[in-house]
């Protein structure tokens, strides 16, 4: 997990614990290939939207890593967007993600304050939380994400500030 520098040894063990989420049916964990070696990985994974109707299943897009000196050559887009289209093919309503909103703009991904959706943390800035509806969204669901317990365990929520 060179590609997250000094947060990788979190995000190595978070990738362990999710991937014992995923089933043929439920989740996704793609890598790209170069030269017979991995050089990028995503990761979707099921948490759950608490809306008023009921308790809807979306996913998250958490890790998403490319070796750094694979950057810049459309690994991490190509990883993204063959995720989300196998998670719409799969009827998924929504996929959510933490992260810079400079990258996942482009893939349609929004502010999701804007969306009627509440992140499940005040450490994470209003604009790192975003999300997009895939075909299956409906207007009804709205409401607060739950990250499913492998992010609490791995402390893997927001933004820590050691000095508070
Ligand atoms: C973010 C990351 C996955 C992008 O992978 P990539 O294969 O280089 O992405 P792509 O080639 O598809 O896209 C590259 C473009 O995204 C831009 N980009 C990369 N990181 C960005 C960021 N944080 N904010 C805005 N733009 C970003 C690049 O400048 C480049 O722009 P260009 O198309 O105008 O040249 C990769 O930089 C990475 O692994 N970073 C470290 C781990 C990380 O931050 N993961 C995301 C956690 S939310």
């Amino acid at each position: 997990m060179r590609a997250f520098g000094g947060h990788g040894l979190v995000v190595a063990d978070l990738v362990d614990t999710l991937r014992d989420t995923i089933t043929p049916t439920d989740g996704l964990s793609l890598v790209a290939e170069h030269d017979g070696q991995i050089v990028g990985h995503v990761m979707f994974t099921r948490s759950l939207l608490d809306a008023p109707r009921r308790l809807v299943e979306v996913q998250v897009l958490s890790p998403l890593a490319v070796m750094p000196e694979h950057h810049k050559r459309g690994v991490g887009s190509t990883l993204v967007r063959n995720g989300l289209k196998t998670l719409a093919e799969r009827a998924v309503p929504l996929v959510f993600v933490e992260g810079d909103p400079g990258y996942y703009s482009r893939f349609g991904f929004a502010p999701g304050g804007a969306q009627g959706f509440r992140k499940p943390s005040l450490r994470i800035p209003d604009g790192a939380f975003q999300a997009i509806g895939l075909p299956e969204y409906k207007p009804w669901m709205t409401g607060t994400l739950v990250y499913a317990e492998p992010f609490w365990r791995h402390d893997a929520v927001g933004l820590r500030d050691p000095g508070a």
